[in-house]
Parts: structure tokens; C-alpha cells; sequence
């Protein structure tokens, strides 16, 4: 095992109702005005935003509301919500919704409290201050209710970049899996993909050798597996709903990679281009980019994709378990090939060079030229 530091500040309060604890959680924190964040209509179709409303009356906290994070969110709603903080002079960011709000959230609450253009910390310039987050999440998948990332797409440049700091770690996340209920089937299957693939991009890119995170991972994988068959036959099974939703908290939350040494977010790179410039969902394009990366890679890392096919499918060899992971993909109807999304092959360098620029970003740009990312989209197609 690596030598490492596990630092993750976030207070996650887990079960039916939590969302009714915001009001004191805020109070408890000495904040007396937050700007209140929430997507497309799902939070207020639910009635959940009314109840969020009227505890944060109930506990004295005043809001001023900003509507309409859109799935993939955009960087000029997020500078919206930057000028409305700060003219509001807003003390917090609550969110409301899915990754997709409380990663705009996030965006807002580093932009409210600089001069800078908050898009220059996406692209490279550290994040030294932020107000403080809080989320109440409505759907199961990215982790960013327990982490440091938060993810923007820049529209004018078709960028779809992150932001990684401990200062967007949210204060207090609640997570009532009841919430999630109403998630549909297409997005309760792309949710399952992302969270698989946040803890099969370290597993499959890390050295042998690091036995408790292995299986840290595989509990995760078959943990969303499982309960992804049962949501998708029964979208009101609560103990399912609620066990998806705490493997996706942990898939992404700094547990798993803690001492597993070097690794690296391939998938992630080339799947960020694909939601940049089609505007499809994130767990939906990791279903076309994962096996068909996995095909590509897997010779490099043998032994740990041979364990992977054995230890999750109980199967022999990388190729078996390539496919019965991409098997399932489909039975879960998540696509698996571009034409899938009405994404033609004809336009895979611009993909590529688009992800290339990630891929600098990240440090990874050596083994990911813009051929080899060719190459992984042609096993796409
Ligand atoms: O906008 P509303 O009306 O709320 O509808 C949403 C949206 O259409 C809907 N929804 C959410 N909760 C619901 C619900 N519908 C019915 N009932 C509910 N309870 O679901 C749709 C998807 O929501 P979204 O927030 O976009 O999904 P998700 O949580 O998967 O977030 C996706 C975004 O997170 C980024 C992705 O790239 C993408 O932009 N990621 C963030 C990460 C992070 N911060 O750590 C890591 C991930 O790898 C990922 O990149
Ligand atoms: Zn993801």
C-alpha cells in the first residue's frame, strides 16, 4: 500500500426526512441567508422544494432562489448565480437537486467570493476560498455530495472542465434516499454506470496489491448492480434505492483510491467530451466509452482485469468480463455504441481533440494522444 491522506470534511446525514434538518444544520453553522439552487422542475414538482422552504422559514434563514441548473450545467447560469450571491450578499449555497446543481453550486459559492471570472478555476488557477455548501440530493450518482469536485461545461468553448478543492467540499450533505424514487429508469441506469465507473477508472488503472481497496470496489460494483436490477423492477424498492445511494456517496468520495499509488480517469476524459458537445447524459456516454476503453487498455493491466472478470463476474479472462459488463449495460438500456446517441463516427477527431485538452489538463495527455483517443472511439462505433 501507498502512504496517504484521507481528509473529507463533509457531515453526511443519511435516511426518511433528513431534508427536514437543513433549517438547524444552517442555524447551527451562523448562517442566516443562502442563495437556494435548483434544476429543471423536479424539486418543485415533488413539493420538496415547499418543505425545504418552509424549514429554512421555520429556523429564521432567509433565501434568495435561483431555478433552472440544467443537467450538464452551463457556466453563464453559473455566473448568473455568481452576481445574484454576491448581490444578495448571501452567506451559503444551498442545493437542491442532482450533481448537476450542487456542482453549480459549488461553481457559485468559488466565483461569490472573488473578482475573478469563476470559469479561470476550471481551467487551471487554484481555488483558495469559497462560501460554504450545503446539499439535499435528489438523485443517486456522482458523489459530489462528499467531494471536491465540481464539474462545468463552458458553452462559448464547449469545455466541459472541473474544479478540484477542499473548499467545495459541502458542509452537510442529506441524503433521504426516499427522494429518489421518482429518479426514471433512464437516468437510475446511466447513475448506476457513473458509479460504477468511479471506482472501476482506479481499479483498472492502479498497480496490483492493494487487497482492501480492490474489494472496497468490487463491493461497490456488485452493491449497484444488484439494486439497479430491483430499482428497475420496482423504482419504490427503499431498501435498494437506499444502499445505491450510499455505494454512489462512497464510489467517489476519496475512500476507495486511498493508498492504491498511481491511477487515472481515462473514461471520465473521454466521456466529459462527449456530454460537452452532444449534451447527453454523463452516465450514458460512460456507457459508450468504458467498454470499448476497456478493450483497448486491458492488456496493459492483465492481472487486475483478470480479477475483475473473476471477482465480479465469475468469469476467466478480461475479454469474457469486458463483455458481460457491457451486456449488462444494455439489458439496463444504457448505450453502448455512438450511433446509439446520433453521434457519427465521422466526427471522432473532433471528439478526440477535444478530450485531448482534458487529458492535458489532467496529466495524462502522453499515453492519450489524440490518436489513441481515435483509436478507444473507433471501438465505439
Ligand atoms: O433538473 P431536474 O428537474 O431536477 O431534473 C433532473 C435531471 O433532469 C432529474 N432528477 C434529479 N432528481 C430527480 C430527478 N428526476 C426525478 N426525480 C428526482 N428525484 O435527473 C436529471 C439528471 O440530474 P443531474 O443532476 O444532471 O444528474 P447527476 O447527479 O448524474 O449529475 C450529472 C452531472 O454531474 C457531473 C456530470 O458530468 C454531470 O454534469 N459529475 C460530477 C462529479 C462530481 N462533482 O464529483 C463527478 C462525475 O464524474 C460527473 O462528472
Ligand atoms: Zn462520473
Amino acid at each position: 500500500m501507498y502512504d496517504f491522506t484521507f481528509h473529507n470534511p463533509t457531515k453526511i446525514i443519511f435516511g426518511a426526512d433528513t431534508e427536514q434538518q437543513i433549517g438547524q444544520e444552517l442555524a447551527a453553522a451562523g448562517i442566516k441567508k443562502v442563495l437556494l439552487l435548483s434544476g429543471q422542475g423536479s424539486a418543485k414538482k415533488s413539493g420538496l422544494l415547499d418543505r425545504v422552504i418552509a424549514c429554512l422559514t421555520a429556523a429564521g434563514i432567509t433565501f434568495v432562489a435561483l431555478e433552472g441548473v440544467v443537467s450538464n450545467p452551463m457556466l453563464s447560469h453559473a455566473r448568473q448565480g455568481v452576481a445574484l450571491a454576491k448581490k444578495e450578499a448571501v452567506e451559503a449555497i444551498l442545493a437542491v437537486g442532482g450533481g448537476s446543481v450542487l456542482d453549480e453550486a459549488k461553481a457559485i459559492a468559488v466565483g461569490a467570493t472573488t473578482e475573478i471570472d469563476v470559469w479561470e478555476f476550471f481551467t487551471g488557477r487554484e481555488v483558495t476560498a469559497a462560501l460554504p455548501v450545503f446539499a439535499i440530493m435528489t438523485i443517486a450518482a456522482t458523489g459530489s455530495e462528499m467531494n471536491r469536485n465540481a464539474v462545468l461545461t463552458n458553452e462559448a468553448t464547449r469545455q466541459k472542465y472541473n474544479i478540484a478543492s477542499i473548499h467545495v467540499h459541502p458542509r452537510v450533505s442529506i441524503l433521504n434516499p426516499v427522494l429518489t424514487h421518482t429518479v426514471p429508469p433512464d437516468y437510475t441506469a446511466y447513475s448506476a454506470v457513473d458509479a460504477i465507473a468511479h471506482v472501476l477508472e482506479g481499479y483498472c488503472t492502479k498497480q496490483p496489491g492493494t487487497r482492501l481497496q480492490d474489494r472496497l470496489v468490487e463491493s461497490i460494483v456488485k452493491t449497484v448492480m444488484e439494486t439497479t436490477d430491483l430499482i428497475l423492477q420496482n423504482p419504490n424498492h427503499a431498501e435498494a434505492r437506499a444502499s445505491f445511494m450510499w455505494a454512489a456517496t462512497l464510489a467517489l468520495n476519496g475512500l476507495t483510491p486511498a493508498g492504491i499509488g498511481p491511477y487515472s480517469f481515462p473514461n471520465h476524459m473521454i466521456e466529459h467530451s462527449l456530454s460537452a458537445l452532444y449534451n447527453i447524459p454523463h452516465g450514458a456516454g460512460l456507457a459508450i466509452v468504458i467498454p470499448a476503453w476497456m478493450r483497448w487498455y486491458h492488456s496493459r493491466n492483465p492481472e487486475q482485469f483478470t480479477r475483475c472478470s473473476r471477482e465480479l463476474f465469475g468469469l476467466p479472462t478480461p475479454a469474457a468480463g469486458i463483455n458481460a459488463l457491457e451486456e449488462w449495460f444494455r439489458e439496463i438500456k444504457a448505450p453502448v455504441r455512438l450511433g446509439e446517441v446520433g453521434i457519427p463516427a465521422r466526427d471522432i477527431p473532433i471528439i478526440s481533440e477535444n478530450a485531448h485538452g482534458l487529458a492535458r489538463q489532467w496529466g495524462i495527455a502522453e499515453l492519450y494522444t489524440p490518436a489513441a483517443i481515435g483509436e478507444i472511439l473507433q471501438l465505439a462505433v
